[in-house]
């Protein structure tokens, strides 16, 4: 099954004092979606975006917004990240080990359910887990910072994903990753079987992000 590439440059590693130029260069630079890093500064050590960014990216562009909830009690905020315009909306199986209703939540608003595990978290646990799932986000860094290294284990963990998902007949679902991706190692990312690669300083530090978009989509 040929799988088309999707670049998530993730809004985190912006310049927030023009964020409204940041949002056209990503939307110029041919990416297919937002990604919206949310911090509680208790599921991980740092405090990030808040809904009100969100919205009022949400106002600016009709892109897809991809928010990622890196937050110990998502299940307060699907409806508030849902009003603001979020398109898909991931949560943490460390935070909801039994997915199966936060997931059904997220569908009930019309948006696409996202699962993510991070670095330390076996593959295996996701077993009968992913019936739901339309994006499962492989972290390849522990969450809370943006500009760390990818960690090469999580190729491994790409294919033992790929493996479950399609053994669970779940062949459609995206695999996205996280942290620390770049043209630089695109390809092997890729080839490993993510579908959609976000990238923050990837993008935002590039000399040419539109180029950088397009050596990471042709990887
Ligand atoms: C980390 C976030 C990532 C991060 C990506 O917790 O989930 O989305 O912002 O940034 P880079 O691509 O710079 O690692
Ligand atoms: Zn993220």
């Amino acid at each position: 099954m040929t799988r088309n590439v999707k670049i998530a440059p993730s809004i985190l590693a912006a310049d927030f004092l023009h964020l409204g130029a940041e949002v056209d260069k990503i939307r110029d630079s041919g990416a297919d979606m937002i990604h919206f890093d949310i911090m509680d500064a208790h599921f991980v050590p740092n405090l990030s975006l808040g809904i009100a960014m969100l919205e009022q990216v949400r106002k600016a562009t009709d892109m897809y917004l991809d928010a990622h909830l890196m937050m110990d009690n998502p299940e307060k905020y699907i409806k508030t990240f849902a009003d603001a315009g979020a398109d898909g909306i991931t949560v943490h199986l460390e935070v909801h080990p039994d997915p199966d209703a936060i997931l059904d939540e997220i569908a009930s608003f019309g948006k696409d359910r996202g699962l993510s595990i991070n670095p330390d978290m076996p593959v295996e646990r996701l077993r009968g887990k992913v019936g739901k799932v339309d994006r499962l986000l492989i972290m390849s860094v522990f969450p809370g910072f943006g500009g760390q290294s990818f960690i090469p284990e999580s190729l491994d963990r790409l294919r033992q994903a790929r493996a479950l998902l399609d053994s669970e007949g779940r062949e459609q679902t995206e695999i996205q990753i996280d942290g620390g991706v770049s043209a630089a190692n695109a390809a092997a990312i890729v080839r490993a079987g993510a579908d959609c690669l976000v990238a923050g300083t990837g993008f935002f530090r590039a000399a040419n992000p539109a180029e950088a978009v397009r050596q990471m989509r042709g990887a």
